[in-house]
């Protein structure tokens, strides 16, 4: 049952969550083992499955016990406003994340073929141009709030540019987003609006005119996706992008800043970015618990009931810190995680979503080298929300650097806003990827 009340459900919701998710994974592992009843939203229950062991059955046996297809659940719930706001995250859409076999397997692949299209230099070097476009913006102020003018835009700007429009268009893409997410009511409305047009004109465009950009390829794949497959498969790198990519900007560089084995790193090179951006996909996953899977039927599945049509959810965060009892520097597994998933739906774009990571924060850090944060990291202030792990703001304080500064600095840089070819960003095309 979907809407039962169940005292003793823990709530991925509201402040107490926000502030400290891992002491509610906690309890709730000491009263229910490996899957635990939770609340995503009041009156919206769900199996939240917290142990490592059972989190990797889950992911890897789908398509046999599991399915991705959440038609059965969303049937039975009723209309109420919080299940109108948790269905724009889980309810049914024609692509990858929530469909099965065969048909998982054709939207998967239009995906991942479009990915592997991206050079990995020059995607390097379009981040770098709007990593030190946005740097640019406040070095000279000794102070920035970096989720907001340096995390979150990046991934707006980047994949703005990916999808082949100019880097102007990325102003109207990030209001549009922002209002959808911040805002209800008639400014959420007006969001929502701006991006279809956003989306439909980039559609539009790149059906009139191809060009060497993942829109037009998405277009041309083989698979020949329609209409609003072809429009939800653009939607879904959107949405499985923008916010899980700056998140995981935002809590890589609050550990760095934060924490002597990285501080130190910045000046003598004791750990990487790299480490950094490893231990955030561990202890801190971007997407924390949006694992939305359900069973084909009734299991008892480590000590849990479940039935077909109850919305279960695989927790990264709660998996990934699972105690072992092995002391940290003994374990041999040191990457071990599932910050990008695992299995059939593992995240088709973790490779470039890495590259994108470190290039922006390795420019960040080359150009700001004594970062330091201007609240302790307890008193960060986190956004509520029961699948993300996102910071809010991420205030820093460094030495201000100037644009006539001797030697290399953000605005030695090129903008990405100059002339790009009808095709998109200069430099970035491959062209006729299907036809040879
Ligand atoms: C370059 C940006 C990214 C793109 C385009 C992208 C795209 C996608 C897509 C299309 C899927 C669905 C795959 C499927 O169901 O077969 C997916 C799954 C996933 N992604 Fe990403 N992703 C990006 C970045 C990230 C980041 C930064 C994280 C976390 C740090 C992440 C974590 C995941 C996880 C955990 C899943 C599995 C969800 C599940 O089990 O249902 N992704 N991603």
């Amino acid at each position: 049952m979907t809407m039962r009340y169940m005292p003793d459900a823990g709530r991925l919701y509201g402040s107490q969550y926000a502030r400290d998710p891992q002491a509610v994974y906690a309890d709730l592992r000491r009263r229910h083992g490996a899957v635990a009843p939770v609340e995503i939203a009041p009156g919206i229950n769900a199996h939240l499955v917290i142990g490592y062991g059972a989190a990797l059955e889950v992911l890897t046996n789908v398509g046999g016990l599991w399915s991705k297809n959440p038609s059965a659940w969303q049937a039975r719930l009723p209309d109420t406003p919080e299940v109108a706001g948790a269905l724009a995250m889980l309810g049914y859409r024609p692509t990858a994340l929530f469909t099965d076999g065969a048909e998982h397997a054709r939207y998967r692949k239009v995906i991942s073929d479009c990915f592997q299209l991206v050079q990995p230099h020059k995607l390097r070097r379009m981040v770098t141009e709007v990593s030190d476009s946005l740097i640019a913006r406040f070095a000279a102020k000794g102070e920035a709030d970096l989720a907001t003018d340096f995390a979150r835009p990046i991934p707006v700007r980047v994949f703005n540019l990916l999808f082949g429009r100019p880097d102007s268009d990325s102003v109207e893409l990030s209001e549009a987003l922002s209002a959808m997410m911040e805002a209800t009511g008639e400014a959420g409305a007006r969001g929502s609006d701006a991006f279809s047009r956003y989306m439909n004109e980039l559609v539009q465009a790149k059906y009139a005119q191809r060009g060497d950009d993942l829109t037009s390829w998405i277009i041309d794949h083989p698979a020949g996706l329609q209409n609003e497959e072809l429009t939800q498969a653009i939607v879904l790198v959107v949405a499985a992008s923008f916010d899980p990519m700056a998140n995981l900007i935002s809590n890589t560089i609050s550990r760095m800043v934060s924490d002597d084995r990285y501080y130190s790193s910045l000046t003598n090179g004791a750990l990487s970015t790299y480490d950094a951006l490893m231990e955030a996909l561990r202890a801190e996953p971007a997407i924390a618990n949006f694992g939305p899977y359900f069973v084909r039927q009734p299991v008892h599945f480590h000590g849990t009931w479940i039935q077909p049509a109850e919305l279960v959810l695989v927790s990264y965060a709660a998996a990934n810190t699972e105690p072992t009892g092995i002391p940290e520097e003994m374990r041999s597994d040191g990457g071990a995680y599932l910050g990008f998933g695992a299995g059939p739906h593992r995240c088709p774009a973790s490779d470039p979503a890495v590259l994108i990571a470190m290039t922006a924060i390795e420019r960040l850090t080359s150009h700001l080298c004594d970062l330091e944060l201007t609240v302790p990291r307890e008193e960060l202030p986190w956004r509520p929300g029961p699948f993300h792990r996102s910071l809010e703001r991420l205030p820093v304080r460094f030495t201000p650097i100037r644009p006539d500064q001797p030697g290399d600095s953000p605005w030695a840089a090129h903008s990405p806003s100059a002339p790009t070819s009808p095709a998109g960003p200069a430099g970035y095309a491959t062209s006729g990827p299907w036809s040879s």
